[in-house]
């Protein structure tokens, strides 16, 4: 067929969907541009009916005209995979920006598109596979550093059967582009290079099997690794109000948690909180390889200041460069931030379309869209036996802070671990806002069940002495009571709450939370002898004070041991009063 038969002609805009007719076949999801003059409009087919094709544009529909051509490309919403992808910041569409501002200057261009990776740059090329070995798709020909990394070169995820390998590159200086081997399968030769595509809808699935996800996945915040812990492959959800602090607790967790990859996903944000990270990251220590923690970060970027519906093609990019690291045996963090602004984008584009609405006017599809999603995270043994991960976290921001509204409701049907953010928490300055009556997990912590159960109950217990001394007040409460109240509270103070400001206090290890909490939990489980409420309070004030001395020092250094000693010595005192 030829270029000509794959073209068709706008005869409708509504906003970004823009109606094509066609008289040549069409395939849901593909590709297609809308010819603007000289510009061409990337855009993908989202529906199609008999010969008239619905189409959401990734840019500004200005200046398009009923009678514009359209070209059908054939192919899927793609990406493009291979090394050079770490350190980069890209669009929804995977544009890596700071190239687009080279050639467009500040301000983005419609219609502008640059190849994500560069076909210039050479990669140090070692050969794996020799000539003979039977391959299948996923499997390694060899491989290339990348930062700190092995990136695998891998047989293109998208070819089916089993290849033999008749020629193999020498190790070398090589780009993406030029072939690493050759490959038949009896009846086609290909050339294997450094570079593959893949479809962004479309989960990649080249390995053995998936597992349950059992390892926490270590974020040095206490609030989540011992309260509402978060596994490696699984999933987690952070929602809260404006300004309730998702955004400052992604950004802890992506600098601080033990994974090899962090992706981070600014879907429909403000510009000036990514301006943030990209100013900080590359300036920022990676604690475990002390090399610039931009090393092994991507960012996809789509601030509310770009185009509506590059929103869910952000979401889609982020977590297929998550599946490609995955499948070189790498642990992934993927940060989502936030999927509401994507649920959003969807709902507008289902209205456009005319689609029976569901709850709120989101589509009646939200949930299996939301489900979809978190269902690409996940363990898996690859075909080598070597385990790769991607644990998925997203920020959800409901109107007006309530909980029961679609996009969360949808959100925590398929998590494993819901940290709701509180307002109260947050305007209390008690961070990480993570409400710890009504958040939950279904992962292992890095403390025992039954130690984690004391200091929830004591929480609980705490709450309800709260509650009820707002009805009688402090008098009529018993000393008892008012002991557990203060209980609770030195738990939330010195445990819960965690400066990531403070260099000592957020870097907390697993081994330093499984020693800290225990310290906390000797405090909560001491049976202390007051005289008063008034000398309870003035003991747990002492307490509190001690235990925050301690959280800022650093972990297994002097000062740490002189204040665990401050805190020895006034639980002594406590219990010989
Ligand atoms: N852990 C924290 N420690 C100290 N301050 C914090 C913390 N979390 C949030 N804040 C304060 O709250 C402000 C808002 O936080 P953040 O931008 O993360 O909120 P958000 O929930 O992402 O808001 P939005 O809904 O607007 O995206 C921050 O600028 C900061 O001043
Ligand atoms: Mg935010």
């Amino acid at each position: 067929m030829t270029e000509q038969q794959h073209q068709g002609r706008v005869v409708g805009v509504n906003g970004n969907m823009v109606s094509v007719a066609f008289d040549t076949s069409v395939i849901q999801n593909e590709v297609a541009y809308v010819v603007v003059g000289d510009t061409r409009l990337k855009s993908e087919v989202i529906r199609v009916r008999g010969n008239e094709a619905d189409l959401q544009v990734f840019e500004s529909t200005n200046g398009i005209r009923v009678g514009d051509t359209v070209e059908f490309s054939r192919e899927l919403l793609s990406v493009e995979l291979g090394p050079g992808l770490l350190t980069q910041v890209f669009d929804g569409l995977q544009n890596p920006l700071p190239r687009l501002a080279e050639q467009a200057g500040f301000f983005l261009q419609r219609g502008l598109y640059v190849q994500p990776l560069d076909r210039e740059r050479r990669w140090a090329y070692t050969p794996k596979a020799a000539v003979g070995d039977t391959l299948r798709p996923g499997d390694t020909v060899g491989s290339a550093p990348e930062g700190i990394f092995e990136h695998r070169i891998m047989v293109p995820f998208a070819w089916s059967g089993e290849w033999q390998v008749t020629w193999t590159a020498p190790a070398g200086e090589l780009t993406v582009v030029d072939p690493v081997a050759k490959v038949s399968n009896g009846s086609e030769e290909r050339n294997v290079t450094m570079l593959q595509t893949w479809p962004v809808k479309i989960p990649i699935t080249n390995y053995k099997q998936r597992l349950f996800p059992r390892d926490t996945l270590v974020t040095n915040i206490r609030c989540i690794d011992t309260f509402f812990p978060v596994a490696k492959g699984g999933t987690f959800c952070t929602p809260g109000p404006f300004g309730a602090g998702k955004t400052v607790l992604q950004h802890a967790l992506s600098r601080r948690s033990e994974v090899d990859i962090v992706i981070v996903a600014a879907c429909g944000e403000r510009a000036g909180e990514v301006v943030e990270v990209l100013r900080e990251f590359p300036h920022l220590e990676d604690p475990r390889t002390g090399r610039s923690l931009m090393d092994r970060t991507i960012i996809i970027c789509n601030t509310s200041s770009m185009p509506v519906a590059a929103r869910e093609a952000s979401i889609y990019t982020s977590v297929t460069l998550a599946e490609y690291y995955r499948q070189m045996g790498l642990h992934v963090l993927l940060l989502a931030d936030s999927t509401s602004r994507w649920a959003q984008a969807l709902r507008e584009m289902s209205g456009r379309l005319e689609e029976i609405p569901g709850e709120e006017a989101f589509p009646a599809y939200l949930e299996s869209l939301v489900a979809g999603f978190y269902e690409r995270a996940g363990l898996v043994e690859l075909n080598d036996g070597s385990r790769g991960s991607i644990t998925i976290g997203g920020a959800v921001s409901p109107a007006g802070g309530n909980f029961e509204e679609p996009v969360t409701q949808a959100t925590l049907k398929v998590v494993g671990s819901f940290l709701g953010l509180s307002r109260e928490r947050s305007n209390a300055r008690r961070y990480p806002a993570v409400h710890p009556l009504e958040s939950w997990s279904k992962y292992r912590s890095v403390v025992a069940a039954k130690d984690l159960d004391r200091a929830r109950q004591i929480l609980r217990s705490g709450n309800e002495v709260d509650q009820m001394m707002k009805v009688v007040g402090e008098e009529g409460t018993p000393t008892d009571d008012f002991v557990v109240y203060l209980k609770s509270e030195l738990l939330d103070a010195v445990y819960l709450q965690q400066s990531f400001f403070d260099e000592a206090d957020a870097d907390c290890p697993a081994e330093k939370q499984v020693y800290c909490f225990a310290k906390v939990l000797a405090v909560l489980d001491a049976k202390f002898q007051f005289t008063d409420k008034a000398d309870a309070r003035s003991f747990f004030h002492k307490m509190r004070q001690a235990f925050l001395d301690w959280n800022s020092s650093l972990w297994k250094t002097d000062s740490f041991t002189k204040a665990e000693a401050a805190i020895d010595r006034l639980i002594q005192t406590g219990l010989n009063a």
